[in-house]
C-alpha cells in the first residue's frame, strides 16, 4: 500500500476548518492526530477537544498516535472521539497485551509504535496482534525534525520479518517524511507515510500530497 497520513499537529489551528476542508479534497488517505503529554514526550499537543471539533468535518479516517504514559486510561474516549486507529508507545508500557485488547473490543484498528532509539525486534511478538506498527523516524515529540536515516535499515528489516511470518501488518513511518525520501521508504516497504510539516507548510498542501505518493 502507498498511503498518506497528514499530520495535523503543523496544521493551522486558528484556522483549522481550512485545514480540514484542503485534506477532505486531497488525495489523504487519512488523518494523523499527534497526542502529546508533556510527559512520554517533552512537549504538549492537544486531546479530545480537538479531536470532537474535526470528527464531524473530517471525511478522512483519524489515525491517532499517542505520546502519552498511561494509553489505557485514554484509549477507550478515542475511539468514542472517533478514532479510525489507535497507537500508543510499547516502551511507554508494560505489557501491550490487555491495552490492544482494549482498542479492539471497541471495534477499533491497533498500533504499537517505537521511538528511534528502541529495537525493532522488540516489535516481532506482537507483529500478528496489531494491524499497523510505526516506527518513527525522529523522537516523538515535535514537528518539523530531519529524518534518521537507520530508519531505512530497521524498515526493511521489519518488513522482511512480517513477510516471514506471513503477515499483512502494515507498516507507518512518522518524521521528517517529505517527497525526496518517500519513494524510497515505500519501496522499502512502507504502508503509510506520515507528512507534518511537509504537508502544511507547503505553498501548495494538495500538490505536496500528491508528490509524496508519487502521483
Ligand atoms: C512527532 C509526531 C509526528 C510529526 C511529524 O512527534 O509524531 O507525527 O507531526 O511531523 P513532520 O512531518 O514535520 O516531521
Ligand atoms: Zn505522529
Amino acid at each position: 500500500m502507498r498511503l498518506i497520513s497528514p499530520s495535523l499537529l503543523s496544521a493551522d489551528f486558528a484556522h483549522l476548518a481550512d485545514d480540514i476542508q484542503m485534506i477532505n479534497q486531497s488525495d489523504a488517505d487519512w488523518l494523523h492526530i499527534d497526542v502529546m503529554d508533556g510527559t512520554f514526550v517533552p512537549n504538549l499537543s492537544f486531546g479530545f477537544p480537538i479531536m470532537e471539533a474535526i470528527e464531524p468535518i473530517c471525511k478522512k479516517p483519524l489515525d491517532v498516535h499517542l505520546m502519552i504514559v498511561h494509553p489505557e486510561k485514554y484509549v477507550e474516549r478515542f475511539v468514542d472521539a472517533g478514532a479510525w486507529s489507535v497507537g500508543f508507545h510499547l516502551e511507554a508500557v508494560d505489557d501491550p497485551m490487555p491495552i490492544l485488547e482494549q482498542i479492539r473490543k471497541k471495534n477499533c484498528r491497533t498500533c504499537l509504535t517505537i521511538n528511534p532509539d528502541i529495537a525493532v525486534e522488540r516489535l516481532y511478538p506482537y507483529l500478528k496482534e496489531v494491524d499497523m506498527v510505526l516506527l518513527m523516524s525522529v523522537f516523538a515529540g515535535y514537528g518539523g525534525q530531519k529524518f534518521i536515516p537507520e530508519t531505512m535499515d530497521k524498515l526493511r528489516t521489519l518488513k522482511a520479518e512480517i513477510t516471514r511470518q506471513g503477515l499483512d501488518t502494515l507498516i507507518e513511518i512518522d518524521g521528517g517524511v517529505n517527497a525526496q525520501n518517500a519513494e524510497s521508504l515505500y519501496n522499502a516497504g512502507a504502508d503509510v507515510l506520515v507528512a507534518g510539516s511537509a504537508v502544511f507548510h507547503a505553498q501548495d498542501p494538495k500538490e505536496a500530497i500528491r508528490k509524496i505518493k508519487g502521483l
